[in-house]
């Protein structure tokens, strides 16, 4: 990986070569571009794991990008009731497990720190629940390691710097966006076979390319695929919903996994960026844009029940949602608070509707085999 130290360098080959727009020119796109012209294309899994994860300029290394003011804002940012409802699902969890006097609670990827504080808020009622909670935080990003800090203060919680780290107690793991975060491989079915999609340069600017992939990896990918087609796998996801689901076949408890993505793969690209709420080029601005794409759970799902868990859904959030009871929360809250009945209304449509984000976004449920019942799922949806 290029350290922060090559940097002189990389900018010493723009000034050697054609300049991109200056748009496109950040630190990391500077270093990027070195490394292709010394070393040839990088695939797109790489390119993402420098873009997003780089130590000093990665987009989850630096700033805060989620929120309004941010590049992108999540479902337990635009309403209380997302947390809530995760919580809710928590202590139902929780007494399903058979109320274990003290469980590891454990969120990946907690942002600003909004879902927890309206999760510990909303079932505050439960002393018996919040005395059992022994809560761990997976988070990458030291802004927002500050800013959990302060928004979680009255509770006690650790940060992690790995889930080897996790005790060995039953775990109760959540996460919204976090799996969207991990680089993804994507391979691509051209005339001349199966290629890997990679990042290369062409007149001194990022262009899309191809690159070869080892045998092993073209004879497991269909061989009668139409042109055109890409499959597209993300490792790191894989090796985290492993390492959560080996910890829950010992030690017992369950999880729920957010995220936008699909159960049955559609062999399209589904790699995107964002900045400022906006589509725009994946390969503009890197380390400043956040490049992303959708969730195959499907993978995770294989990932979970290969190391002896039973899997629910995925369902759509808003299904999720709905059958968690959220119509009669929006209804309290309406009522509590008339004058804010549009914006209630707003927030329930935006979290469930299909339109928005209701199907898109999907739920999956991790437990033990021996569960008969997992809150928020309905009972048909079983696998
Ligand atoms: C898209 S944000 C979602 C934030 C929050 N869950 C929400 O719904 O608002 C992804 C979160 O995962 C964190 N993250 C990304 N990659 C990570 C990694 N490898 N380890 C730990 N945290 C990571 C980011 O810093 C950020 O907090």
């Amino acid at each position: 990986m290029l350290s922060l130290l090559n940097l002189g360098q990389a900018m010493a080959f723009f000034r050697r070569s054609q300049l991109p727009d200056k748009d496109s020119l950040t630190p990391l796109y500077a270093m990027i571009c070195e490394q292709i012209h010394k070393e040839g294309p990088i695939s797109v899994e790489a390119f993402m794991r420098l873009v997003l994860h780089h130590p000093v300029f990665g987009y989850y290394r630096q700033g805060l990008p989620v929120g309004l003011d941010g590049d992108f804002s999540t479902g337990p940012e635009h309403s209380q009731m997302f947390g809530e409802m995760i919580g809710v699902w928590c202590f139902e969890t929780w007494q399903a497990i058979g109320k274990p006097t003290s469980f590891a609670l454990l969120e990946l990827g907690p942002g600003r720190g909004t879902l927890m504080k309206s999760l510990l808020s909303g079932t505050s009622a439960r002393q018996d629940f919040h005395d059992a909670i022994q809560l761990y935080l997976l988070e990458s990003n030291v802004t927002f390691r500050q800013m959990q800090q302060e928004r979680l203060a009255p509770y006690k919680f650790m940060h992690l710097d790995s889930l080897d780290d996790l005790p060995p107690l039953p775990l109760l793991v959540i996460g919204n966006e976090f799996f969207d975060t991990f680089p993804m491989r994507q391979f691509i079915r051209l005339s001349r076979g199966w290629r890997e999609r990679a990042i290369g340069l062409k007149h001194g600017r990022l262009v899309f390319c191809d690159i070869a992939i080892r045998h092993e990896e073209a004879v497991i990918l269909d061989p009668k695929a139409k042109k055109g087609q890409i499959v597209e796998t993300s490792p790191q996801s894989l090796d985290v919903v492993r390492c959560l689901s080996r910890h829950m076949a010992t030690h017992g408890g369950a999880g729920v996994l957010i995220d936008y993505g699909y159960d049955v793969p559609t062999g399209e690209d589904t790699l995107f960026a964002l900045r400022e709420h906006k589509h725009t080029d994946v390969l503009s601005k890197p380390g400043e844009t956040d490049v992303t794409g959708d969730v195959d759970f499907s993978a995770l799902r294989r990932t979970a029940e290969e190391e002896g868990l039973r899997v629910w859904g995925p369902v759509g959030q808003g299904a999720f949602f709905s059958q968690m009871g959220i119509h009669i929360r929006a209804l309290q809250l309406r009522r509590n608070s008339p004058t804010h009945a549009a914006e209630i209304d707003e927030e329930l449509y935006r979290l469930i509707h299909p339109a928005v984000m209701g199907t898109w976004f999907k739920v999956l449920g991790l437990s033990r085999q021996n569960f008969s019942h997992f809150p928020g799922f309905p009972e048909h949806k079983q696998n």
